[in-house]
Order: structure tokens, then C-alpha cells, then sequence
């Protein structure tokens, strides 16, 4: 682990980002979207894994009074399945404040894969979002009571 690196997302990471972001995800983040989550959006800590200085996954969380939602998380497919996915999680977990309650988060149903990491933290699913995805999957809302 040791050139493995967590740190915040900048301008200069985009073009590794988005190159994920598009392989992995059926319905992407827009450019525009994540120069928001960099440069104006104030609850957003934004966040990539590096390894050996190669960005191989990324999330963006929002820190919004006692939530801490994760808004979206992702390891290139090259490198998934490596324990990068965990690795990210804890890390992010630590940027819990004193004030955060609970973290949180949507996922597809059908993401086994995303469900299993989840559970394996702790989180619960403790409700549905009806049709939440642009092709109609429905999103389950997952909860991590943080002390
Ligand atoms: C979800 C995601 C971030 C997990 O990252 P990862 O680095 O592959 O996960 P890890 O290697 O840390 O493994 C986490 C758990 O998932 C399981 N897992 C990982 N890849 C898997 C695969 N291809 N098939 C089955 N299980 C898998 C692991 O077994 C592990 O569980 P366990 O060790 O307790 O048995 C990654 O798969 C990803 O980027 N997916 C596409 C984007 C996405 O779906 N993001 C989440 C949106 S809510």
C-alpha cells in the first residue's frame, strides 16, 4: 500500500476520471458535473486513489450537516476486485467530523458487487427509490450509523 495515495480530486485528474467514469457507469457523470464537485460545490470532498501516481478509482462525497452521503465511488476495472474498493471506503470513512451521524448512499439492486462492499462496512438498506436511474432500475437508499 505504500504508493497508494488518497488525496483531493483537482482539474488535472479529469481526463483519468472521466475515462472511468465512462467505462464503468451505464449513465456517466458529465464533465461539468465534476468540475462542480472540484470547484463550487462547498460540501463536496472529492477524492482519488492513486497508485504509483496512476489514478485507479474515485469518490465524491457530501458532507451535509450530519450526513455524510457518498454520492459516487469507483475503481477502474482494470484494478477492481483488488481490495481498492474497501481501501477507498475506510478512507473516506474518516472524513467523518463530529457532527456526522450517519453515511449514505444509493445503489442499484442489481450491483451485487457495490451491495456486498456495502454491507461488509455496516451499511443497511433502509428504503427504495422508485425508478431513480435514467433506464428505470430503482435505487435501494443504504445507511451506516456512525458513532
Ligand atoms: C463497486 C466497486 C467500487 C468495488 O470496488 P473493488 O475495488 O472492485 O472492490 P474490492 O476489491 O474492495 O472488493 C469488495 C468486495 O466486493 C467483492 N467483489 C469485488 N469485485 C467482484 C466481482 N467482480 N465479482 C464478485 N465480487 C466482487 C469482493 O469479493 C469484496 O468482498 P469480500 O472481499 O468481502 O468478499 C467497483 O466494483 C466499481 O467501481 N464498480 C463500478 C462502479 C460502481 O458500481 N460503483 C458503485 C455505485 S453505487
Amino acid at each position: 500500500m505504500k504508493t497508494a495515495r488518497i488525496r483531493r480530486m483537482d482539474i488535472s485528474d479529469l481526463e483519468a476520471v472521466l475515462a472511468i467514469e465512462r467505462k464503468v457507469f451505464q449513465d456517466p457523470w458529465s464533465e461539468t458535473s465534476f468540475i462542480f464537485e472540484i470547484c463550487n460545490n462547498p460540501h463536496a470532498r472529492p477524492m482519488v486513489l492513486t497508485f504509483m501516481d496512476t489514478v485507479i478509482g474515485y469518490s465524491v462525497v457530501w458532507m451535509i450537516f450530519e450526513a455524510m452521503h457518498i454520492a459516487t465511488i469507483a475503481v477502474d476495472p482494470a484494478h477492481q476486485n483488488e481490495g481498492w474498493g474497501k481501501y477507498l471506503i475506510r478512507q473516506l470513512l474518516k472524513i467523518a467530523t463530529p457532527e456526522t451521524e450517519f453515511a449514505m448512499l444509493e445503489v442499484r439492486p442489481s450491483n451485487a458487487t457495490a451491495l456486498r462492499l456495502y454491507a461488509s462496512f455496516g451499511f443497511r438498506i433502509i428504503g427504495q427509490r422508485n425508478r431513480y436511474y435514467r433506464d428505470g432500475e430503482d435505487a435501494y437508499i443504504m445507511r451506516l450509523d456512525l458513532d
